[in-house]
């Protein structure tokens, strides 16, 4: 049996740091507010001249330097986001070129939030069919770039980064299992609403902005993430107990809390990053996943379970042992 295992990872966060106090200064918000709500107290805001490229190459770089590869080796680049430098050349093209490798398949996924666990789970299937040997997996996004600084509603969640991992084949364990879902009914409570074929003119004008119904949206990602980890481990015949980490996407403390209970998880168990980063999309559980990694608690041959839940809606769970 070939399972693909993660052999490095890496983030990158922009420099700029944006706090609660400072965004008293421009909506009616308070960091009480946002504290008790979310969790969040402060996110990174990539600067004006940064695209979605530039820090998924920045995060790309560290994986590569974690993992003790030859970038030349890299024959598979999938990139999770929502926030694409342009509409074409896809990000994981632009990187790639940035990298200064040649002839590798590379392309973009876009998944909301779930972006990350979407595109490992392709490259997963890669690995695991022998379609490539050591695959780049990167989420990255500048969610700032959508936010309207107006809306208090949405303009306190989010914040900029990019993480990344390698993955190669591997005889241990490995990516136990991905599972994707997806219910575009939903599409309405979750939603950017301009895009190269509908609202073109409207794109960046100010005009609009990242639109959310938040209880409806909180409402379905505790029910739905809850069923999806605990599906996880009964279709792997895997023990609550068993579990030893969770890396959770970081869009708010309280749904974190809430899928960690369902999992009879200790909240020591959990990777929490939303209080330093806010919800970066696709980015969250790669840049979790390497904060655990590089500060030793995440430790080789550890039972982890990764979940998102993102715009349209999606979801989904990688389930491994690292
Ligand atoms: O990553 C993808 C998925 N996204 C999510 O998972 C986000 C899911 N939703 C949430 O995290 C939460 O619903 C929010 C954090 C967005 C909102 O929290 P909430 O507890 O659901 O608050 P609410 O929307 O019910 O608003 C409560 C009150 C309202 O005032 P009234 O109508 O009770 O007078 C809001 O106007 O809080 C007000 N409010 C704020 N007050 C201060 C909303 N935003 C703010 C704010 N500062 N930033």
């Amino acid at each position: 049996m070939i399972y693909s295992r993660i052999e490095g990872t890496g983030r990158y966060l922009p420099s700029k740091v944006m706090t609660n106090f400072d965004l008293e200064k421009i909506v009616d918000t308070s960091d009480e507010w946002i504290r008790t709500r979310t969790g969040v107290e402060r996110r990174h805001i990539a600067a004006d001249d940064q695209a979605t490229s530039d820090i998924g190459f920045e995060a790309a770089k560290e994986a590569i330097k974690n993992a003790g590869i030859d970038k030349e080796d890299i024959d598979l680049i999938v990139v999770g986001t929502t926030t694409p430098d342009y509409v074409f050349p896809n990000v994981g093209t632009l990187i790639q070129d940035r990298l200064g490798i040649h002839g590798c398949p590379a392309f973009s996924v876009e998944a909301a939030c779930s972006g990350f666990v979407y595109a490992l789970s392709v490259a997963d299937k890669f690995i695991k069919t022998g379609g490539a040997k050591c695959a780049l997996v990167i989420g990255a996004e500048v969610m700032t770039r959508l936010i309207d600084w107006g809306d208090r509603n949405t303009c306190v969640l989010f914040g900029d980064g990019a993480g990344a991992v390698i993955l190669k084949p591997s005889s241990e364990a490995g990516i136990l299992d991905c599972n994707l879902g997806a219910d575009g009914k939903y599409k309405d409570l979750l939603l950017y609403p301009a895009g190269p074929s509908k609202n073109f003119h409207k794109m960046g004008t100010g005009e609009i902005g990242l639109e959310m119904s938040g209880n409806d949206v909180f409402r379905v990602a505790v029910k739905t993430l809850g069923n999806v980890a605990e599906e996880a481990l009964i279709a792997n015949n895997i023990d609550k107990q068993e579990l030893d980490w969770l890396v959770p996407h970081q869009a708010n403390l309280r749904i974190i809390q809430a899928t960690a209970k369902r999992l009879d998880l200790p909240i020591e168990k959990v990777i929490l990053t939303v209080q330093d980063h806010g919800n970066t999309s696709s980015a969250s559980i790669p840049m979790a996943l390497d904060v655990g990694i590089r500060d030793g608690r995440i430790q080789r041959g550890q039972l982890i379970l990764m979940e998102a839940f993102g715009g349209g809606f999606t979801w989904g769970t990688v389930l491994m042992r690292y």
